[in-house]
Protein backbone atom coordinates (compact mmCIF):
# COMPACT_ATOMS: atom_id res chain seq x y z
CA UNK A 1 0.00 0.00 0.00
CA UNK A 2 1.24 3.61 -0.46
CA UNK A 3 2.00 5.69 1.93
CA UNK A 4 -0.25 8.78 2.68
CA UNK A 5 0.44 12.10 0.60
CA UNK A 6 0.41 14.70 2.76
CA UNK A 7 -1.03 18.26 1.20
CA UNK A 8 -1.01 21.53 2.61
CA UNK A 9 -3.94 23.28 4.36
CA UNK A 10 -3.88 26.87 4.94
CA UNK A 11 -6.00 26.97 8.22
CA UNK A 12 -6.46 29.75 11.03
CA UNK A 13 -6.69 28.66 14.46
CA UNK A 14 -7.52 31.92 16.75
CA UNK A 15 -6.66 31.19 20.25
CA UNK A 16 -8.41 32.40 23.44
CA UNK A 17 -5.73 34.67 24.76
CA UNK A 18 -6.95 34.31 28.33
CA UNK A 19 -6.70 30.49 29.09
CA UNK A 20 -2.47 30.72 27.35
CA UNK A 21 -1.22 30.20 30.76
CA UNK A 22 -3.97 27.47 31.87
CA UNK A 23 -5.61 25.69 28.47
CA UNK A 24 -4.65 22.05 29.85
CA UNK A 25 -7.17 20.71 31.81
CA UNK A 26 -4.25 19.08 33.99
CA UNK A 27 -2.95 23.07 35.21
CA UNK A 28 -0.42 25.63 34.53
CA UNK A 29 3.00 23.54 34.49
CA UNK A 30 1.23 20.88 31.76
CA UNK A 31 0.17 24.14 30.01
CA UNK A 32 3.78 25.35 29.64
CA UNK A 33 5.42 21.91 28.59
CA UNK A 34 2.84 22.48 25.68
CA UNK A 35 3.96 26.01 25.38
CA UNK A 36 7.64 25.52 25.78
CA UNK A 37 7.21 23.33 22.16
CA UNK A 38 5.16 25.65 20.44
CA UNK A 39 8.13 28.04 20.69
CA UNK A 40 10.77 25.59 18.56
CA UNK A 41 8.37 25.24 16.33
CA UNK A 42 8.60 28.25 13.80
CA UNK A 43 12.80 28.37 13.48
CA UNK A 44 13.03 25.02 13.80
CA UNK A 45 10.29 24.05 10.85
CA UNK A 46 12.47 26.68 8.38
CA UNK A 47 15.58 24.72 9.32
CA UNK A 48 13.80 21.60 8.63
CA UNK A 49 12.67 23.28 5.07
CA UNK A 50 16.11 24.58 4.44
CA UNK A 51 17.81 21.08 5.34
CA UNK A 52 14.86 19.16 2.87
CA UNK A 53 15.12 21.85 -0.18
CA UNK A 54 18.95 21.73 -0.29
CA UNK A 55 18.28 18.24 -1.84
CA UNK A 56 15.36 18.76 -3.49
CA UNK A 57 16.69 18.62 -7.09
CA UNK A 58 18.26 15.13 -6.42
CA UNK A 59 14.95 13.60 -5.97
CA UNK A 60 13.64 12.54 -9.32
CA UNK A 61 10.66 10.19 -8.34
CA UNK A 62 7.18 12.41 -8.72
CA UNK A 63 5.19 11.05 -5.98
CA UNK A 64 7.99 11.81 -3.25
CA UNK A 65 8.70 15.42 -5.29
CA UNK A 66 5.12 16.26 -4.89
CA UNK A 67 5.20 15.25 -1.65
CA UNK A 68 7.99 17.62 -0.59
CA UNK A 69 6.16 20.87 -1.99
CA UNK A 70 3.58 19.26 0.56
CA UNK A 71 5.83 18.97 3.38
CA UNK A 72 7.43 22.15 3.27
CA UNK A 73 3.81 23.75 2.61
CA UNK A 74 2.67 21.96 5.60
CA UNK A 75 5.46 23.14 7.95
CA UNK A 76 5.75 26.64 6.87
CA UNK A 77 1.92 26.82 7.65
CA UNK A 78 2.58 25.15 11.38
CA UNK A 79 5.19 28.30 11.68
CA UNK A 80 3.02 30.52 10.92
CA UNK A 81 0.21 29.69 13.70
CA UNK A 82 2.57 28.45 15.86
CA UNK A 83 4.14 32.65 15.98
CA UNK A 84 0.83 33.80 16.33
CA UNK A 85 0.61 31.30 19.20
CA UNK A 86 3.71 32.46 20.31
CA UNK A 87 2.83 35.95 20.69
CA UNK A 88 0.15 35.22 23.03
CA UNK A 89 2.98 34.04 25.68
CA UNK A 90 4.89 37.64 24.72
CA UNK A 91 1.73 39.38 25.43
CA UNK A 92 1.32 37.71 28.78
CA UNK A 93 4.43 38.61 30.34
CA UNK A 94 6.57 35.49 29.35
CA UNK A 95 9.77 35.21 28.01
CA UNK A 96 8.86 33.71 24.50
CA UNK A 97 10.87 35.76 22.33
CA UNK A 98 13.94 35.91 24.29
CA UNK A 99 13.65 31.85 24.17
CA UNK A 100 12.74 32.01 20.45
CA UNK A 101 16.10 34.12 19.75
CA UNK A 102 18.45 31.96 22.01
CA UNK A 103 17.09 28.97 19.61
CA UNK A 104 17.57 30.45 16.58
CA UNK A 105 20.96 31.40 17.17
CA UNK A 106 21.74 27.40 17.93
CA UNK A 107 19.58 26.72 14.40
CA UNK A 108 22.01 29.45 12.92
CA UNK A 109 24.94 28.40 14.56
CA UNK A 110 24.31 24.70 13.14
CA UNK A 111 23.07 26.13 9.18
CA UNK A 112 27.08 27.64 9.98
CA UNK A 113 29.08 24.81 11.40
CA UNK A 114 27.31 21.45 10.08
CA UNK A 115 27.51 20.25 6.56
CA UNK A 116 24.17 19.73 4.68
CA UNK A 117 24.21 16.05 5.18
CA UNK A 118 24.01 16.75 8.79
CA UNK A 119 21.79 18.99 9.01
CA UNK A 120 19.32 16.47 6.72
CA UNK A 121 20.23 14.01 9.61
CA UNK A 122 18.87 16.26 11.99
CA UNK A 123 15.86 17.06 10.57
CA UNK A 124 14.95 13.29 9.80
CA UNK A 125 15.52 12.95 13.96
CA UNK A 126 13.55 15.93 15.24
CA UNK A 127 10.87 14.58 12.81
CA UNK A 128 11.16 11.24 13.92
CA UNK A 129 10.40 12.96 17.60
CA UNK A 130 7.63 15.16 16.79
CA UNK A 131 5.81 11.88 14.92
CA UNK A 132 6.29 10.05 17.91
CA UNK A 133 5.02 12.54 19.97
CA UNK A 134 2.65 13.12 17.39
CA UNK A 135 1.01 9.21 17.85
CA UNK A 136 1.27 9.39 21.22
CA UNK A 137 -1.08 12.16 21.57
CA UNK A 138 -3.68 11.13 18.64
CA UNK A 139 -3.87 7.80 19.88
CA UNK A 140 -4.24 9.04 23.62
CA UNK A 141 -6.87 11.77 24.27
CA UNK A 142 -5.45 12.40 27.84
CA UNK A 143 -2.44 14.01 26.45
CA UNK A 144 -4.42 16.98 25.59
CA UNK A 145 -5.73 16.96 28.77
CA UNK A 146 -9.51 15.94 27.10
CA UNK A 147 -12.72 17.45 26.95
CA UNK A 148 -11.95 20.07 30.32
CA UNK A 149 -9.05 21.58 28.04
CA UNK A 150 -9.16 24.54 25.78
CA UNK A 151 -11.14 23.32 22.56
CA UNK A 152 -9.34 25.53 20.41
CA UNK A 153 -5.40 24.36 21.72
CA UNK A 154 -6.54 21.27 21.40
CA UNK A 155 -6.83 21.44 17.89
CA UNK A 156 -4.45 23.15 17.31
CA UNK A 157 -1.83 20.44 18.28
CA UNK A 158 -4.23 18.45 17.25
CA UNK A 159 -4.00 19.39 13.35
CA UNK A 160 -0.45 19.87 13.91
CA UNK A 161 0.10 16.40 15.16
CA UNK A 162 -2.09 14.76 12.05
CA UNK A 163 0.08 16.82 10.15
CA UNK A 164 3.19 15.57 11.14
CA UNK A 165 2.16 12.17 11.29
CA UNK A 166 0.84 12.74 7.46
CA UNK A 167 4.22 13.63 6.17
CA UNK A 168 6.62 11.96 9.14
CA UNK A 169 8.30 9.85 6.39
CA UNK A 170 9.06 12.63 3.80
CA UNK A 171 12.36 13.79 4.77
CA UNK A 172 13.34 10.47 5.46
CA UNK A 173 12.54 9.51 1.94
CA UNK A 174 14.90 12.37 0.41
CA UNK A 175 17.56 10.89 3.02
CA UNK A 176 17.22 7.23 1.89
CA UNK A 177 17.50 9.08 -1.82
CA UNK A 178 20.14 10.92 -1.37
CA UNK A 179 22.56 9.39 0.88
CA UNK A 180 24.28 6.07 0.15
CA UNK A 181 24.24 3.18 1.50
CA UNK A 182 26.91 2.72 3.89
CA UNK A 183 27.52 2.28 7.57
CA UNK A 184 28.66 5.72 7.53
CA UNK A 185 24.97 6.91 6.58
CA UNK A 186 23.23 4.77 9.14
CA UNK A 187 25.82 5.94 11.74
CA UNK A 188 25.40 9.78 10.65
CA UNK A 189 21.31 8.95 10.86
CA UNK A 190 21.97 7.70 14.49
CA UNK A 191 24.07 10.81 16.29
CA UNK A 192 21.42 12.35 14.60
CA UNK A 193 18.97 11.17 16.95
CA UNK A 194 21.32 11.43 20.12
CA UNK A 195 22.73 14.83 19.44
CA UNK A 196 19.13 16.42 18.74
CA UNK A 197 17.35 14.54 21.49
CA UNK A 198 19.38 15.85 24.31
CA UNK A 199 19.65 19.19 23.49
CA UNK A 200 15.85 19.23 22.56
CA UNK A 201 15.06 17.85 26.02
CA UNK A 202 17.36 19.35 28.16
CA UNK A 203 16.66 22.90 26.93
CA UNK A 204 12.60 22.21 27.10
CA UNK A 205 13.48 21.97 30.86
CA UNK A 206 15.25 25.22 30.62
CA UNK A 207 12.96 26.75 29.47
CA UNK A 208 10.16 25.37 31.01
CA UNK A 209 11.10 26.29 34.21
CA UNK A 210 12.04 29.58 32.76
CA UNK A 211 8.29 29.87 31.44
CA UNK A 212 6.80 29.01 34.83
CA UNK A 213 8.86 30.75 37.07
CA UNK A 214 7.92 34.07 34.76
CA UNK A 215 4.27 33.11 35.05
CA UNK A 216 4.39 33.19 38.87
CA UNK A 217 7.79 34.85 40.00
CA UNK A 218 6.48 33.83 43.90
CA UNK A 219 5.01 31.19 44.26
CA UNK A 220 6.18 27.61 45.28
CA UNK A 221 6.14 25.36 42.17
CA UNK A 222 5.92 22.24 44.08
CA UNK A 223 3.05 20.94 43.45
CA UNK A 224 2.81 21.99 39.85
CA UNK A 225 6.26 19.87 39.05
CA UNK A 226 4.53 16.92 40.57
CA UNK A 227 1.86 16.98 38.60
CA UNK A 228 4.01 17.33 35.62
CA UNK A 229 5.87 14.74 36.98
CA UNK A 230 2.90 12.67 36.96
CA UNK A 231 1.81 13.61 33.35
CA UNK A 232 5.25 12.69 31.97
CA UNK A 233 5.63 9.64 33.69
CA UNK A 234 3.00 8.17 34.70
CA UNK A 235 -0.30 8.81 33.27
CA UNK A 236 -0.55 9.37 30.33
CA UNK A 237 3.17 8.85 30.81
CA UNK A 238 3.36 11.58 27.90
CA UNK A 239 7.23 11.66 27.75
CA UNK A 240 8.14 8.08 28.97
CA UNK A 241 5.33 6.08 26.33
CA UNK A 242 7.88 7.39 23.41
CA UNK A 243 10.80 5.23 24.54
CA UNK A 244 10.13 2.23 22.55
CA UNK A 245 9.45 4.18 19.02
CA UNK A 246 12.10 6.34 20.16
CA UNK A 247 14.58 2.98 19.95
CA UNK A 248 12.87 1.57 16.80
CA UNK A 249 15.18 4.25 14.75
CA UNK A 250 18.13 2.58 15.59
CA UNK A 251 17.13 -0.65 13.62
CA UNK A 252 19.19 -0.49 10.13
CA UNK A 253 16.33 -1.03 8.17
CA UNK A 254 14.36 1.57 10.10
CA UNK A 255 11.28 3.38 8.13
CA UNK A 256 8.83 5.73 9.47
CA UNK A 257 5.47 4.17 8.30
CA UNK A 258 6.69 0.34 9.93
CA UNK A 259 4.46 2.33 12.41
CA UNK A 260 1.48 2.63 10.48
CA UNK A 261 -0.69 4.25 12.36
CA UNK A 262 -2.78 6.03 8.60
CA UNK A 263 -6.53 5.32 10.68
CA UNK A 264 -5.30 8.04 13.33
CA UNK A 265 -5.32 10.56 9.91
CA UNK A 266 -9.10 9.70 9.23
CA UNK A 267 -9.83 12.28 11.96
CA UNK A 268 -8.38 14.83 9.17
CA UNK A 269 -11.87 15.84 7.33
CA UNK A 270 -14.15 16.67 10.76
CA UNK A 271 -11.02 18.60 12.09
CA UNK A 272 -10.65 20.65 8.97
CA UNK A 273 -14.06 21.45 8.48
CA UNK A 274 -14.60 22.40 12.10
CA UNK A 275 -12.08 24.77 12.09
CA UNK A 276 -12.96 26.35 8.43
CA UNK A 277 -16.30 26.75 9.84
CA UNK A 278 -15.02 28.48 13.32
CA UNK A 279 -16.00 25.92 15.43
FE1 LIG B 1 5.30 20.89 11.82
FE1 LIG C 1 7.31 17.95 10.45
Amino acid sequence: MDNPQPQRRDLHFPLDAGRINDWHSRGEHVSQFFNTMSLYFPEGEKFFIQAVRHYRDRVSDPTLQQAVTAFIGQEAMHGREHRVYNQLMQDAGLPAERIETFSLNRLKMAHKIFPPSMQLSMTIALEHLTAIMAAHLLRTPEVLGGAASAPDYVRLWRWHALEETEHKAVAFDVWKTVMPNTLGSYLKRCWGLIQTSWFFWLFTAIFHWKMSKAAHPKESHLRGYLRLFGFLFIKPAAWLALAPAWFAYFKPGFHPWQHDNREALAELPQLVSEVRAGA
